[in-house]
């Protein structure tokens, strides 16, 4: 049986954990936004049309930001098109998910649906098809109180307060040659630099965001964010991330070993960051907004999914709204775990997405909403990592993988909020067929007791959640979880994902 040993020290200090870890992201896609978060005429809605059950989920999910509106759906968006009297809205062709957008929901909505979810919104401008008078234009509309032609219009449309948006987006993805208006890194260097210089001049206060690599697999990451990082370092706060990962049949070890990949995507990103910032000595931090991280069954979208007849083009669409499985779920909880190690440098992140697409949220129009299997870690994971990350070194064994080479079987991660007296640590056991015991050395946290333990496992790892069967897949209590002469000890089935606080 796999046996893993670790030592939680409250001196061993990685970072801060800032709670924009525990982003998510609300792109006009599919039934994100109509049928997802907005269905006026479903028997939860509230005033504004907005799902109260889903609105109760997201808080449940302790979701901090929300990016929106996208994507690649940002690439061709004309912001105005989502302001001002509904029925003068116009609708659009969306060609990034070829689906007849109506502008039903737009800025002042969805800010008004983010304030009820308790999160802070955080925007992407479009760099794809538009520029830096339209993402000026956009944050004058947003930011600025009243006095000028485009704030006193968000006040005569209804919104008397700024929205304050602090978090802006570059762009999205501009590596990728599916992008509208998809560019070099030398291109995007620049327009990201002049975009950040001239938006600082309109509110200084913003934190901007340059788009790295759309994964770790693009042929030109590395390179890409280098010359990015040369043209706009001194004007941004952060360069991106995007990482997406699902299960190859037959390869369920490869799918568990993900976070690894994760592990070695923010080294890499941060070690270039840190290349450019020595050729600048005295310059600021810049740090890493993973802001797309999920498992998505991307094939199944291409092969299945795509509407591509030219004179079809359907109104929120069902697509991307992979059905996620316990094995899904527990590689979620170890990409959080990842989030979490590199808290020092990663210090904003957004799951994608939230509801109906790629989704830890699922509603039926007209029906119920309920939780995916990866709901569980991601809800567990915000409300228990708190305060620091602590450094834990896990000794453990490996396994190997065609992917990654050898990968540990366990992997842990601690977290430690000293003024509330709370710690947590987080495990995954990637074995396929054997149970995993753990213990951990809790002697520097004094007299700590177990107060809760969880874990998600079950002897089908391709089990899920659906509209029938909703509740098939949850957390399970751990009761081997317990500290006997300052040793934690846990036993981790296959396959699971496990949280536990101590106080
Ligand atoms: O989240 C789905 C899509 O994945 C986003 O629109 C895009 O940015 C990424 O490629």
């Amino acid at each position: 049986m796999p046996h893993a040993s670790l030592t939680i020290d409250p001196a061993f200090v990685v970072g801060a954990i800032d709670r924009r870890l525990f982003g998510s992201f609300v792109e006009h896609l599919g039934r994100a936004v109509y049928d997802g978060i907005y269905e006026p005429d479903h028997a939860t809605a509230d005033e504004d049309g907005f799902r109260k059950d889903v609105i109760e989920l997201v808080r449940e999910l302790g979701v901090s930001t929300v990016r929106y509106p996208g994507g690649n759906f940002v690439s061709g968006y004309r912001w105005e098109d989502g302001v001002g009297p509904r029925e003068q809205r116009p609708r659009r062709l969306d060609l990034a998910w070829h689906s007849l957008e109506t502008n039903e929901i737009g800025l002042d909505e969805f800010a008004r649906w983010s304030a009820k979810a308790g999160t802070e919104l955080m925007l992407a401008v479009n760099l794809g098809t538009r520029g830096v008078q339209e993402a000026l234009d956009l944050l004058e509309y947003a930011n600025v109180r009243s006095g000028s032609t485009l704030s006193d219009l968000r006040v005569a449309n209804g919104t008397p307060e700024p929205h304050g948006v602090v978090l802006w987006c570059l762009g999205n993805e501009m590596d990728g040659p599916w992008q509208l208006g998809h560019r070099s890194a030398d291109d995007y260097g620049k327009l990201a630099a002049q975009t950040a210089r001239a938006m600082r001049q309109l509110d200084p206060g913003l934190k901007l965001i340059a788009c790295g690599s759309s994964n770790r697999q693009m042929p030109t990451f590395g390179a890409w964010e280098r010359t990015v990082l040369e043209h706009a370092y001194d004007e941004i706060d952060y360069l991106s991330c995007h990482a997406y990962y699902h299960e190859t049949p037959g390869d369920l070890p490869g799918f568990l070993a993900s976070p690894v990949d994760m592990d070695r995507f923010i080294e890499s990103v941060v070690a270039t960051i840190d290349h450019v910032r020595a050729l600048r000595p005295g310059r600021r931090r810049v740090d890493i907004s993973f802001d797309e991280w999920n498992v998505w069954y991307v094939d199944r979208y291409h092969e299945e999914d795509k509407v591509t007849d030219p004179q079809v083009w359907p109104i929120a669409p069902r697509i991307l709204e992979d059905s996620y499985t316990v094995a899904d779920a527990v590689v979620v909880g170890g990409l959080l775990m990842s989030l979490l190690r590199h808290a020092d440098r990663v210090t904003a992140a957004s799951m994608a997405q939230l509801v109906n697409v790629i989704a830890p949220i699922m509603t039926e129009p007209g029906g119920p909403s309920w939780r995916q299997t990866t709901f569980f870690p991601f809800a567990t994971t915000s409300r228990l990592a708190r305060g620091v990350t602590l450094s834990v070194d896990v000794a453990t064994s490996t396994y190997e993988t065609a992917a990654y080479g050898d990968v540990p079987v366990v992997d842990a991660v601690a977290t430690h909020d000293a003024s509330a007296g709370e710690t947590a640590v987080f495990l995954v056991n990637r074995s396929v067929d054997s149970p995993a015991t753990v213990s951990v050395d809790v002697r520097g946290l004094g007299a700590a007791t177990v107060a809760e333990a969880v874990t998600l496992w079950d002897d089908d790892v391709h089990a899920r959640n659906t509209l029938d069967h909703p509740d098939r897949v949850g957390l399970r209590p751990t009761p081997s979880a317990a500290i006997d002469g300052g040793t934690l000890r846990v036993e981790l089935p296959p396959v699971s994902w496990t949280a536990v606080s101590l106080r």
